[in-house]
């Protein structure tokens, strides 16, 4: 038993979530402030992302100081703050580590470009051009166009699997992996509780620099995330080198008692699932229902069978984060998508497993719409409909001016199509709320955790839904449309919680009704338990 294993996640993207000085820009001081609100609702594992100093070409997530602060967001007495109130109010902290590249501004590159045998180029991957002029081999980035970009000084291209200004660091080489092993210690010794890992896949390259099968046609049409979807990353992503960081910084963070989270972005489970263990890390982000249209049957068993290969401490679930469309807008938008989210969320809580809350997911938030000539985030520039931008508005603390984000006039990147009804402030006054029916279901896992002990057991493989018993706790999930009957385990049970109406009073006798209704999801407890 790990102090995560009950513990429920909420990240923050701190550029949107509370601004204390008035610039249009949300910061440490103001996340301190806003802590309470972590706490109210029951989540206890804060992961907040980049706040180091960085050029902002992908906000934050590329760094120029891995040990430092961004003015933007305050200064290392300002995060020392965060960190105690965090501590005080019993939420662990985790913070946001970008091990794949950094800024081109890091002082590593700097040095790097300035000359061929500078003492930091091998800290990146360096490689004359092919014969013809052109790229070492045929990677592409993430965010579009060759995964290589000529360093006009020296006449050789460097790798980049993100932006040019994103250079991906060359985790072959011993001295790479000293820096970050020394920058995970200083973080630790301030008294972080562990990192989320971006890009956890990454890190380590074919030496050989292979070109990748390429698996589909490309033709001028398409985003660049379709242009990578074209290639099989055999030889960029998921090396097995990888493990090898990861053995070393495990010892690390058990020594600490820090918890190692990796954004294991592929698309297989089961390949996510080998990053982790007793030599790896300890948890790894769920992506499986992000990124597709609703498909209530293929969510359903999707979901069931991530939860039967997952490892013993189960997986990070999650349906929500900075880089993706929000779930209530994905899931049919309205009451529909909401109510969605909610059926997901009752499986999440009860599966083993450490699940993330999105800012402002828990108040039921759909995509902003954001204007072209809004746009910020660099995904959105190379291609609008894939921008980032919509889910990454600040979030909406009260009625008023900017809904209580900044005092600023603007903020820096605009929520047009928000309202006073999705504040903190006016769902907290609001019975029923998606507020409410989070933190009651936040509320049921905690307040059963100790029933919900022993082996997991599937109670129906009917289409659509997800149910199962975990000792004296039932989860009953139906993402389909349409009421389905469940046969219970034998035995006395009660509902303790209902996605449609929150928390049901123990004393109170609820009936059980004969069909689970449509889009919506339960927790049952054995009566009699204690
Ligand atoms: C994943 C992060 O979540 C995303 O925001 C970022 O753009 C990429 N990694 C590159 O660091």
């Amino acid at each position: 038993m790990t102090w995560w294993d009950n513990a429920v996640g909420y990240e923050v993207y701190i550029r949107s979530f509370a601004d204390s000085d008035g610039d249009g820009i949300g910061d440490l001081d103001g996340l301190t402030a806003r802590l309470d609100h972590l706490a109210w609702l029951g989540a206890d594992l804060l992961w907040v992302t980049p706040f180091y100093p960085s050029p902002l070409k992908d906000f934050g997530y590329d760094v120029a100081d891995y040990l430092d602060v961004h003015p933007n967001y305050g200064d290392l007495e300002a995060f020392d703050r965060c960190l105690a109130r965090c501590h005080e109010l019993g939420i662990r902290m985790l913070i946001d580590l970008v091990p794949n590249h950094t800024s081109d501004q890091h002082p590593w590159f700097l040095d790097a470009i300035a000359g061929r045998h500078s003492a930091h180029r091998d800290y990146y991957i360096f490689r004359p051009p092919r014969s013809d002029g052109g790229p070492p081999n045929n990677w592409v980035s993430h965010f579009g166009g060759p995964a290589w970009t000529l360093d006009p000084n020296s006449g050789e291209y460097y790798c980049h699997l993100f932006l040019p200004e994103q250079p991906d660091l060359n985790w072959a080489n011993p001295a790479v992996q000293a820096e970050f092993e020394s920058i995970i210690a200083s973080w630790l010794g301030r008294g972080v509780d562990g990192f989320r890992i971006d890009v956890a896949h990454g890190l380590c390259k074919d030496p050989a620099l292979a070109d990748n099968p390429q698996i589909a046609e490309i033709t001028p049409d398409m985003s660049p995330r379709e242009v990578f979807a074209a290639f099989e990353h055999v030889y960029d992503l998921e090396r097995p080198e990888t493990g090898d960081i990861y053995r070393q910084w495990r010892r690390i963070a058990d020594h600490h008692d820090a918890l190692l989270l990796g954004e294991v972005n592929v698309g297989d489970v089961s390949v996510s699932r080998q990053y982790l263990g007793e030599d790896g890390l300890h948890r790894a982000l769920y992506f499986g229902l992000n990124d597709r249209p609703w498909d209530a049957e293929a969510f359903a068993s999707d979901l069931r069978r991530a939860a039967e290969i997952a490892p013993d401490g189960g997986f990070s679930w999650a349906i929500s984060n900075h880089d993706e469309p929000r779930p209530v807008t994905r899931f049919g938008g309205g009451g529909v998508g909401l109510d969605r989210s909610l059926a997901i969320w009752v499986a999440f809580a009860g599966l083993p497993g450490t699940p993330f809350l999105y800012q402002g997911e828990e108040l039921g938030l759909e995509d902003c719409v954001i204007e072209r000539d809004d746009v910020h985030d660099p995904v959105g520039l190379a291609s609008y409909e894939e921008g980032r931008d919509p889910c990454r508005t600040p979030m909406p603390w009260e009625p008023g001016e900017q809904l209580g984000f900044t005092t600023a006039s603007r903020a820096w990147l605009a929520s047009p199509t928000r309202d006073a009804t999705e504040t903190v402030a006016a769902q907290r006054d609001q019975p029923g709320s998606p507020l409410h029916r989070f933190r009651d279901l936040l509320t049921a896992r905690r307040e059963m955790s100790p029933l919900r002990r022993g082996p997991l057991e599937w109670i129906t493989d009917e289409p659509g839904v997800v149910a199962f018993r975990r000792g004296e706790v039932v989860h009953l999930s139906n993402l389909g449309d349409h009421p389905v009957a469940i046969d219970l385990p034998p035995g006395e049970w009660g509902i303790r919680y209902d996605s449609g109406s929150g928390l049901k009073s123990e004393g109170k006798k609820t009936e059980i009704p004969a069909a689970l209704a449509p889009r919506s999801g339960m927790i049952l407890r054995r009566s009699g338990s204690t």
